[in-house]
């Protein structure tokens, strides 16, 4: 489907629920499993998060797609030591194709977004449009399609976090990110009727710290949205600078952090697929709000 047809598809909906109800119905062959992750708030660690993920899970010899959705302020690129360029609007524009856009790295494909690109900022796009026709056209090539979200609660950021099948919500401590996130969960549900999400605290210090992180927001997205938090866990706040955090965090191997995370994802895949990334079923049950509490 182009994305003109896709567009025009689109705008014979009236309000943006019916919308994405009827996209999802109407999309709902995929073979990929479609994740955003998510916060609110800016800066909680998504790209890091997206990245890490996306590797891990390809490492374990799934098919990744990693797309950049924060549309002009690209960060993927700059984590992964890409080199940054217009591709994103070339694809966008049909001056190349996906395939000419994408870099890959083994199992992983990324698509880096722009990085200030004037054009990309004056057309005034529909990016999620734009962003579920790719989806559509590349899901039956994959395992997983990852979204790395752009901050806040803008209509792209809204709608493509409804379109996914599972939402991973990256929260830290602050009170400011645990309010940025529940105003994300509160117009998902109340605008989208989703009432499901996962969480992941990040730049946690300790445990005392994560169990009321997840307490307070599962418990209140329970009392007043009627809304399920599956924990996934917590990642430790690291004392380092910004580019010796994103070099040992996404690009080493073999250390403590890496086996961590790995945790992470397998807690994750288990509740999103049911079952391990390795493919061996699991009938571990995990509770809500933190049987298994421990900060990975
Ligand atoms: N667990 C952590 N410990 C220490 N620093 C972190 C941690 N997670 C993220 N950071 C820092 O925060 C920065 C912002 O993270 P990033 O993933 O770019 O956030 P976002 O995509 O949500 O804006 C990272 O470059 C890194 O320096
Ligand atoms: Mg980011």
């Amino acid at each position: 489907m182009s994305v003109e047809s896709v567009s025009e598809w689109l705008h014979s909906f009236s309000s943006e629920a019916s919308k994405f109800q009827s996209l999802k119905k109407r999309y709902k062959t995929s073979k990929a499993v479609t994740v955003s992750i998510a916060s609110g708030k800016g800066g909680v660690g998504k790209t890091s998060v997206s990245v890490k993920l996306a590797k891990e899970l390809a490492s374990l010899g799934h098919k990744v797609l990693l797309l950049d959705c924060d549309f002009n302020l690209s960060n993927t690129s700059i984590k992964l030591n890409i080199p940054l360029s217009d591709n994103f609007f070339d694809l966008i524009s049909a001056r190349k194709t996906f395939e000419e856009c994408i870099v890959r790295m083994g199992n992983l494909d990324i698509l880096p977004s722009a990085n200030g690109n004037l054009d990309l900022f004056n057309e005034g796009l529909q990016m999620y449009e734009i962003m579920v026709d790719i989806i559509y056209g590349h899901e039956k090539d994959y395992d997983y399609i990852l979204l790395d979200s752009p901050a806040g609660i803008s209509k792209d950021s809204v709608n493509l976090n409804a379109y996914c099948d599972h939402r991973l919500l990256i929260v830290t401590p602050d009170r400011s990110s645990i309010t940025d996130a529940y105003s994300l969960m509160k117009v998902l549900s109340k605008s989208y009727g989703i009432n499901e999400n996962h969480l992941l605290v990040n730049m946690v210090n300790n445990q005392g710290q994560y169990l009321r992180v997840i307490k307070t927001l599962s418990e209140t997205a329970e009392n007043f949205l009627n809304s399920r938090t599956n924990i996934i866990g917590g990642i430790k706040k690291y004392d380092c600078s910004t580019d010796s955090f994103d070099k040992f965090f996404i690009q080493m191997e073999n250390s403590a952090a890496h086996k961590d995370f790995s945790k992470l994802t397998k807690k994750f895949t288990e509740k999103i697929c049911g079952r391990s990334v390795n493919g061996v079923s699991s009938h571990q049950l995990v509770d809500n709000r933190g049987v298994e509490l421990e900060v990975h």
